[in-house]
């Protein structure tokens, strides 16, 4: 594996011919090794239907490769040009009130559309021909950020044409369909498939697996009008790596089924603006509003580490203010520094900064970038230059350290909640987030993982929060597993079809956990039900019959956690301090050697080396870990926004 590196993503047609030159010269000053071109440039490279204009792209390519750069070239297929639209009137997206979108942004595209589709493999193997030798040429990226601006559903009739299809394949007879669905119910049933429409525009909500189908189809359209262009570009070249940019709590469509049509994993990191635009608590927003949450972008590196089977980039990393939340702070200095160190912890390949220079002009002149408009250095430049200096001198490398605690990510459970929530506003990633702070609070590392993982073989804790439905492999793997495991609330409680299993949650055989969510009590999130020993429940209280060992319960007598052999099962959602006792307790029972980290710490273990980052508004002062041998960056006091890397005695 080559070492981890820096990147930039850079728009040559936004500047003239002549400045080209100096931005290359100036980005290998940096110690930048790979630039991002190309995505959004569809109308430069073809400004009429069939009238080709590659040769700027190669000259940019040329220059760039002149000094030393590596291009990864984004095919420019989430922005068609207008008269693309004349072509394809249809191919615009539909919202769910039935509005048909128009052009004059970006992503004016139904997945559906297969005439679209093809005119997106037409110019993937266009651009594919001309620069797929180019000495320039390192990696490809497909699209930009497929989902983005409410994108993966279109209620068009493309997608209700395409929707009857992949449900005859599915169910095979419409009989079938209306068994699983259960359609007797307010006598739903259908006598063919021709009669099925999209659920939306109805009197009131929908049958929860015809929306639950409908977002699975609409995900393998997704995964369907990707797979096309890496079909076309591994054609081309099949030693180039094809990447795609994803971004945070984005659950519209599987990130793991696509994860099995790229090579590489990224995603697109501005923790400040999602921060800002998230549901987070507003004392949380307070507190990080300089910095992001302290626990999401490592969250999503963790994720996109498994979307990517190992190998992931930042294709997109905030450089300072962006232009997209309500407000939008400037990050305290060194945060750009922070962020990149902390991405590589996790294992990054490349982090790469969006984007060079600021643009003076359309709908992103807010954004900053490493260069002003007027040309001249922002903070983030000298931050990236100091990542590049600081990489060299430590010699990061080595992947990613195995966690000792996984926990289980699934798309179609964020699906289901969305649709059938109960108590408003619940989440399967909200959970998962949640467990992935409390474990992390003692410097554990983690992995985040599909719920179709084999073996969790070498993990001591494993845990399942929120998850819809059991699948066989799943179920396979947590009856082999010797560690500790944690599951629930509501885990298991549905089939894959959308209904409650005939056992009852969590539909676990009762010799390996016998549990019986009898019913649910759902109270609003500011009702709390106080925990005995310290914590509280709120939101989602379990009603649990078990034969169990209780080990936490509420004030008024309901089972919140209970055991049964190295099973444990969670009937409640808790506040922070509920969560955390809840960790703490499987921590205890695994053995786990933890850290002592001050309040915003965080670290992270890669190769031969720990990597603390400082989220916190003020210095903080480090404990030598036992295994340690000493400081190869920043030392044991570290400033807010700081860095800290210390060397291990073992290599990881
Ligand atoms: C990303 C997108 C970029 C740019 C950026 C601004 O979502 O991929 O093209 O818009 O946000 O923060």
């Amino acid at each position: 594996m080559t070492a981890p590196s820096l990147g930039v993503c850079y728009y040559p047609e936004h500047w003239p011919e002549d400045w080209w030159e100096r931005d290359a010269a100036r980005m290998a000053e940096v110690g930048i090794q790979w630039v991002r071109i190309g995505e959004f440039a569809w109308s430069r490279l073809e400004p009429t239907p069939g009238n080709l204009q590659f040769d700027w792209l190669i000259r940019a390519m040329d220059v760039l490769g002149q000094h030393g750069l590596k291009v990864v070239f984004g095919t420019p297929t989430a922005t068609p040009p207008r008269w693309m639209i004349d072509k394809h009137p249809d191919m615009l997206p539909v919202d769910a009130q039935g509005r048909t979108k128009g052009f004059g942004s970006r992503r004016h595209y139904d997945f559906s559309h297969l005439g679209y589709r093809e005119e997106c493999r037409r110019i993937v193997q266009l651009l594919a021909n001309a620069i797929g030798d180019h000495s320039a040429l390192g990696a490809w990226q497909t699209d930009n950020e497929y989902g983005c601006h409410g994108t993966t559903y279109s209620y068009s009739k493309a997608a209700r044409d395409g929707f009857r299809i992949w449900l005859a394949e599915k169910y095979g007879t419409v009989d079938a369909l209306n068994a699983a669905w259960g359609n007797a119910f307010w006598s739903m049933e259908y006598n063919s498939f021709d009669q099925i429409e999209l659920p939306n525009l109805l009197v009131c909500e929908p049958n929860p697996v015809h929306d639950l189908d409908f977002r699975r189809y609409a995900s393998d359209q997704v995964s369907a009008f990707n797979k096309v262009q890496f079909d076309v570009l591994k054609a081309r070249r099949a030693d180039l790596p094809v990447i795609h940019n994803f971004m945070s709590r984005y659950t519209e469509f599987d990130h793991y089924d696509l994860g099995e049509s790229i090579d590489i994993a990224s995603w697109d990191s501005y923790p400040i603006g999602h921060l800002a635009v998230s549901d987070e608590p507003v004392e949380i927003k307070r507190q990080y509003l300089r910095q992001g949450d302290p626990d999401n972008a490592a969250f999503h590196h963790d994720l996109y580490r498994a979307v990517g089977h190992g190998r992931w980039w930042i294709m997109e990393q905030q450089p300072g203010p962006v232009n997209w939340g309500n407000f939008n702070p400037d990050p305290l200095p060194g945060m750009a520094r922070l962020w990149a160190w902390e991405a590589f912890a996790h294992g990054a390949e490349v982090v790469s900064f969006f984007r060079w220079r600021q643009a003076p002009f359309a709908q992103e002149q807010m954004h900053a970038g490493l260069l002003r408009p007027d040309n001249e250095p922002a903070p983030a430049f000298l931050e990236a230059m100091q990542v590049a200096e600081e990489l060299e001198s430590t010699g990061l490398a080595g992947k990613a350290s195995k966690g000792r605690v996984a926990i289980v990510y699934d798309y179609q459970s964020e699906w289901a909640w969305d649709i059938q929530p109960q108590a408003q506003g619940f989440s399967h990633g909200a959970h998962a987030r949640a467990l992935y702070a409390v474990f992390r609070k003692h410097g554990i590392d983690i992995d985040v993982l599909p719920p179709s993982t084999k073996s969790f073989d070498g993990y001591d804790i494993l845990a399942i929060p929120a998850l819809f439905a059991w699948n066989e492999t799943l179920r396979a793997a947590i009856s082999e597993f010797e560690g500790r495991v944690l599951i629930g609330p509501r885990s298991g409680s549905k089939t894959e079809d959308f209904s409650i299993p005939a056992r009852l949650p969590p539909d676990l055989p009762s010799d390996l956990l016998d549990v019986k969510v009898l019913r649910v009590d759902s109270i609003p999130s500011d009702v709390e039900v106080e925990v005995n020993g310290g914590g509280a429940v709120h939101h989602w209280r379990e009603r649990l019959e078990t034969s169990a060992e209780v080990i936490i319960e509420d004030a008024k007598g309901w089972p919140v956690l209970v055991s049964q052999g190295r099973l444990f099962y969670l009937g409640a959602s808790g506040n922070r301090a509920l969560i955390q006792r809840v960790a703490d307790h499987l921590v205890a029972e695994a053995d786990l050697p933890i850290l002592s980290l001050p309040a915003g710490v965080r670290c992270r273990v890669r190769g031969g080396f720990r990597v603390y980052v400082n989220y916190g508004a003020g210095a903080a002062s480090l404990f030598p870990a036992d295994d340690e041998t000493g400081y190869v960056l920043g030392s044991a006091d570290i400033p807010a926004a700081g860095v800290t890397v210390a060397r291990l005695a073992t290599a990881g």
